[in-house]
Formats: C-alpha cells, sequence, structure tokens
C-alpha cells in the first residue's frame, strides 16, 4: 500500500476526477452560461496519453483507488474510449467511471465499455419534457432517456441518476423518483451549489435538502438509512416504501461533507485543483511537457493537495464563489 495523498486536515484522497473537456451538449442553468464556456485551444487539452499517464501515478503512487471521467461532458470528447483504454492499461482493474448527461451513450457504450468503463452516472433533473428543456436550455429529453437504456443494456450497473433540484422541478421531484424507481436506477438529489458559470446563486432560493424531502414525503415513506455503502460517499440514503429500494440526497450545502471529502481533480487543461471550491490549482502539464519524470509529478500533486482547503466555505460571511464554474472544473 503506498501512501495516500493527504493533507493538512488528514484526509487522503483516494478518488480522482478528471475533467476532459468543457464543451457540453446542454446548457443547464446551475452550470453553464447560455452561449457555453470559452473553448479550451486543442493544444492546451491534455491528450488521452497524458491523462492516462497521471491517472497511472494518481495508482501506482499515490493511492487513488477510484477514477471517474468528467467535463463538462466527457461524451464530447470524441477519443474518450482511447482516454478510457489508456487509463485501464496504465491502472489495471481500477474501477473507471463517467459522469455524462446521457445524450450519444446509446451510439457510444459499446466502444465505451470495451476500453474499460465499470460504471456511469447520468444527470437528469426532471422527467418532464418542457421543464428539461427550459432548464437545460435544449430540447433533448428524450435522447437522454435513450442514453439511460443503453447503460443499462450493457450493463453498467448500478446506474445511478444525478437530479440538482431547482425550485422550477422540485414540483416533478417525486414524478422523478417515481419513474427511477420504475426503471431501476439509483436516483440521488443533489442541492444547488454556487458553482454556475452566470453567478446567480443565492442561498434563500435554492431548494434544500430538507424542503425536498417535504415533497417528497407527500407520495412516499422515506426513512432515513445514513451512507451504507461508503462513509466518504457524498450522498445519505433513505429508503423508499420500507426499501429495499433507496433514494440519495447529497445535501453539500446544508450537510457539507467537506470533512469527510476524498477528492483529487485534474482539470481538462491539466492543474490539480484539489477543491471544487478553491481557485488555487498547480499545473501539472507544463512538468509533464517539459519532460518531468513520475517522481517529480507525484511530488508536485502531494504539494497540491497539501494545500487544499478545509472547506467550501459557504457559511462564512463574505463567502465568494470560485471564478470557475462546474463546467470548467468537473462535477
Ligand atoms: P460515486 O462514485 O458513484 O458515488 O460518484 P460521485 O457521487 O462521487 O460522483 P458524481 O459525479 O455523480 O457526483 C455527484 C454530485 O456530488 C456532483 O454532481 C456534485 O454536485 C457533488 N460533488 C462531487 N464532488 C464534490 C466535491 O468535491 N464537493 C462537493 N461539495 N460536492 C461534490
Ligand atoms: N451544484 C450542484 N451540482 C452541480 N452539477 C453541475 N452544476 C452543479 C451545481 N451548481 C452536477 C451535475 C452533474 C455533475 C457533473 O455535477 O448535475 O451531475
Ligand atoms: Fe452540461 Fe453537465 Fe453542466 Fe448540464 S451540468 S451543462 S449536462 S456539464
Amino acid at each position: 500500500d503506498v501512501p495516500g495523498l493527504v493533507d493538512r486536515f488528514g484526509r487522503i484522497a483516494r478518488d480522482l476526477r478528471v475533467s476532459v473537456t468543457e464543451k457540453c451538449s446542454l446548457r443547464c442553468t446551475y452550470c453553464m452560461p447560455a452561449e457555453g464556456l470559452p473553448a479550451i485551444p486543442r493544444e492546451e487539452l491534455l491528450t488521452p496519453a497524458e491523462i492516462a499517464r497521471l491517472v497511472g501515478i494518481g495508482v501506482r503512487d499515490l493511492g487513488i483507488r477510484e477514477v471517474r471521467f468528467t467535463g463538462g461532458e466527457p461524451l464530447m470528447r470524441a477519443d474518450l474510449a482511447e482516454i478510457i483504454g489508456l487509463s485501464a492499461a496504465a491502472a489495471p482493474g481500477i474501477d473507471l467511471s463517467i459522469t455524462t448527461n446521457g445524450i450519444g451513450l446509446d451510439h457510444r457504450v459499446g466502444e465505451l465499455v470495451a476500453a474499460g468503463l465499470t460504471r456511469v452516472n447520468i444527470s437528469l433533473d426532471t422527467v418532464d419534457r418542457e421543464h428539461f428543456a427550459a432548464l437545460t436550455r435544449r430540447d433533448r429529453l428524450p435522447a437522454v432517456f435513450a442514453g439511460i437504456a443503453a447503460a443499462h443494456a450493457a450493463g453498467l450497473t448500478p446506474l445511478k441518476l444525478n437530479a440538482v433540484m431547482m425550485r422550477q422541478t422540485l414540483a416533478g421531484a417525486a414524478d422523478l423518483l417515481a419513474w427511477a424507481l420504475e426503471h431501476g436506477c439509483r436516483l440521488r438529489f443533489i442541492e444547488q451549489m454556487p458553482l454556475d458559470a452566470d453567478h446567480t446563486w443565492l442561498r434563500e432560493n435554492m431548494v434544500s435538502a430538507e424542503e425536498l424531502l417535504g415533497v417528497l414525503r407527500t407520495r412516499f415513506d422515506l426513512v432515513e438509512a445514513g451512507r451504507p455503502d461508503d462513509p466518504s460517499s457524498p450522498a445519505e440514503e433513505w429508503l423508499v416504501d420500507g426499501g429495499p429500494a433507496t433514494v440519495g440526497i447529497i445535501a453539500s450545502v446544508t450537510r457539507s461533507f467537506c470533512a469527510a471529502c476524498d477528492r483529487t481533480r485534474i482539470t481538462a487543461e491539466g492543474t490539480v485543483r484539489s477543491c471544487l471550491f478553491g481557485d488555487d490549482e498547480t499545473d501539472l502539464r507544463g512538468l509533464l511537457r517539459g519532460g518531468a519524470d513520475d517522481a517529480e509529478l507525484a511530488r508536485w500533486w502531494r504539494g497540491a493537495m497539501w494545500g487544499k482547503q478545509s472547506g467550501h466555505g459557504m457559511e462564512a460571511a463574505g463567502f465568494v464563489p470560485p471564478v470557475r464554474s462546474m463546467g470548467a472544473i468537473g462535477g
């Protein structure tokens, strides 16, 4: 066992999240500006071989145990299968997953699974087509359903669905849960964090876990079950109508799990970003392209982790959201 990636607060990062692009096929209002994010010049994006090299270092030298590719939307990269395949070769046996909006997954799932993809989490905030189109600024709900069906058919289970709860979609929350239960998906509701590109997040507009529970309870009986699988999981689980089905709630804002955070992140441009809310980043791409060896890259990564802040700091007076929005960090 290699010594893990530790920070000053005694947390150890075991979970690596790699953003592979800033591009997306949707424009969710809590994440992206209507016009999309400024394009990252191609030469500034990590290549599949560079990503795989960092994954290998993370797993071999730094104790990373699972890797998730995010975006933007990871399916926007035509070479995603190559990224996964080279990563699987660099870190054999590791859990390689993606967080995706599902659009186009039906056409790609075969090559991704063949490359070594083990799991997918799909973002789905509502099953009402009009609400979906308003929230994501694109009328693509049927494409997301097709992606979910394809993931199931390919055996990518357990299939988790992520729903950021917004005021406009709250009334449909129970319908969404019913849909997820019917389709054998593990739904997790997420409190909206101040990571929208437009910086319009307001604490008082946010749908809290507690408010959401009130809405769900008009239709379902819910009993708290804690974090049965994984104590570092962001989601607390609730048994639905006596179980065994559950629904998860990720209360990032009202019940921060920062103290148990086990994440480290690499951005699409190859910087280490240890916290969603810390604009401090350490450039590995420059080192990598400058000829640094694995030991040197690992040393810089450890240094970046040591600088990780204790938490998101949202409760503090004078909180300022990070410069990068969610789409530019990777969820
Ligand atoms: P599993 O391995 O399936 O449990 O994945 P996951 O829950 O770690 O990954 P996913 O990408 O599905 O993330 C779910 C949600 O958790 C994201 O959409 C974010 O809202 C939130 N989240 C992810 N990482 C962090 C983090 O570092 N800090 C906070 N506060 N929230 C996070
Ligand atoms: N707050 C919480 N979660 C968010 N996501 C995107 N933006 C936000 C936000 N502001 C989620 C998406 C997806 C993952 C990549 O991040 O719903 O599941
Ligand atoms: Fe795209 Fe995901 Fe951001 Fe929505 S949340 S705009 S699907 S990257």
